[in-house]
């Protein structure tokens, strides 16, 4: 008998991707056949890495893991998902702030795709308080972000600021 294998889609922005989301994509990846890390394409005016970048490097992330892919998408999640032939949407919840915008949007997901379940997950407590809007704050202001991302992302960003030191670096 061979089983229908059980797809899970991990949609998200990933600018850049960090240990949370790594946390998140590893407990998946031990539950799914496949899972689909899939980066949203959307109009976001200064992103901190291209689409390109953050595919190659999620790639890069999971390279040792076979079930792991990596795609972009945009437009509706719900038809992404079918289309991907996945019926989970997995999600992140770090702390109650996710959780309005979380419930409002697995309930949308469900009103369009009622056979699509949202499962959420709750990552390692160390990184419960990480987000790439923080990540990407803390670096641009000349933060320490080891241990929080995983190394080639910090890797890329090390070698953007050799590139283009802060505008305040001293040099003495
Ligand atoms: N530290 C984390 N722990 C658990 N889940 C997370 C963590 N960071 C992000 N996620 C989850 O990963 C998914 C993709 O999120 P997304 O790419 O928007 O990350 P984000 O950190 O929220 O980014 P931004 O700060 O730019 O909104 C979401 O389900 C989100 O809840
Ligand atoms: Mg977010």
């Amino acid at each position: 008998m061979s089983a229908t294998p059980r797809i899970a889609v991990c949609p998200g922005s990933f600018d850049p991707m960090t240990m949370g989301h790594v946390d998140i994509i590893e407990r998946a990846a031990r539950l799914f056949d496949r899972v689909v890390v899939a980066v949203l394409v959307n109009a976001e005016k200064a992103p901190l890495f291209s689409f390109d970048e953050r595919v190659a490097i999620i790639r890069e992330v999971f390279a040792g893991q076979p079930n792991v892919e990596v795609e972009t998408f945009q437009g509706l999640l719900v038809d992404y998902a079918r289309q991907k032939q996945a019926s989970v949407i997995i999600r992140g919840l770090r702390a109650v702030s996710d959780f309005e915008y979380e419930f409002q949007m697995a309930l949308m997901n469900r009103h369009l795709a009622p056979p699509i379940e949202t499962i959420f997950m709750m990552p390692a407590e160390q990184y419960t308080y990480i987000s790439s809007r923080l990540i990407r704050e803390v670096f641009s202001l000349g933060g320490q972000i080891d241990g929080l991302v995983p190394p080639v992302v910090e890797a890329r960003l090390m070698a953007r600021r050799k590139a283009r030191p802060l505008p305040n670096a001293r040099t003495t």
